[in-house]
């Protein structure tokens, strides 16, 4: 499989810009900082916060954290880009996001992503000029066993075949998966102290998973 590189590099930071991360989501952030060694540690948590609450992470928000954090600006871009997971421009109300590893490469990902590519006509990290969706590409999404796999928002398509590509985008209930959303990166929560009543909320994932 050949790499294939996407600079997702635009940057237009205004200096004068007012702040756009709330006190309500710093503080959130601020929680995790007890559970890490260093605040710097907090760095993907963050991202996952600001992400969940705002649907990317603008450059604006990139300085706004990384002072938080007490770290520069660059580093929290050096992860953000790193991970295909983040986005530094706004989504489209559905992210259809493809398996590109080794299983469903074999059985056909790559021809579901390009079926994708040419209903949708946008590239990968793009979004539709009607803002309904955006396309991206992932590693392994864990349902291998069921390849070629894509998920729409957190429901997983398992099989898919290319032909079956416009149907599956059409139909407006694609991303439901009758589950409340995950609370994997809400602040650790105890009842008493204690590490036992620290609430497990991959239990949601691993139900989710369990249900497709
Ligand atoms: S390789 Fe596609 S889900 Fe694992």
């Amino acid at each position: 499989m050949a790499w294939n590189t996407i600079d997702r590099n635009e940057p237009v930071v205004d200096a004068d810009a007012s702040p756009v991360l709330s006190e309500a989501v710093c503080e959130k952030i601020k929680t995790f900082f007890p559970k890490y060694p260093t605040k710097r540690a907090v760095l993907l948590p963050a991202l996952h916060i600001i992400q969940h609450e705002q649907g990317h992470v603008s450059w604006q928000a990139m300085i706004e954290v990384a002072e938080l954090l007490e770290i520069k600006p660059s580093d929290v871009f050096d992860t953000i880009s790193f991970y295909t997971h983040f986005w530094t421009k706004p989504q489209g109300e559905k992210v259809v996001t493809v398996c590109r590893s080794i299983s469903c490469e074999l059985l056909g990902g790559r021809e579901v992503l390009a079926a994708c590519k040419e209903h949708l006509g946008i590239g990968e990290h793009q979004t539709t000029p009607d803002g309904k969706y955006s396309l991206a590409v992932e590693e392994c999404l864990a349902g291998c066993d069921h390849a070629p796999c894509l998920i729409i928002n957190e429901r997983m398509h398992k099989r898919v075949k290319p032909e079956q590509v416009p149907a599956l985008l059409a139909d407006a209930g694609n991303a439901d998966h009758g589950l409340p959303r995950s609370d994997l990166f809400d602040p650790p929560v105890a009842t008493n102290g204690s590490d036992e009543d620290v609430i497990d909320a991959t239990s949601d994932v691993a139900e989710m998973k369990d249900s497709n």
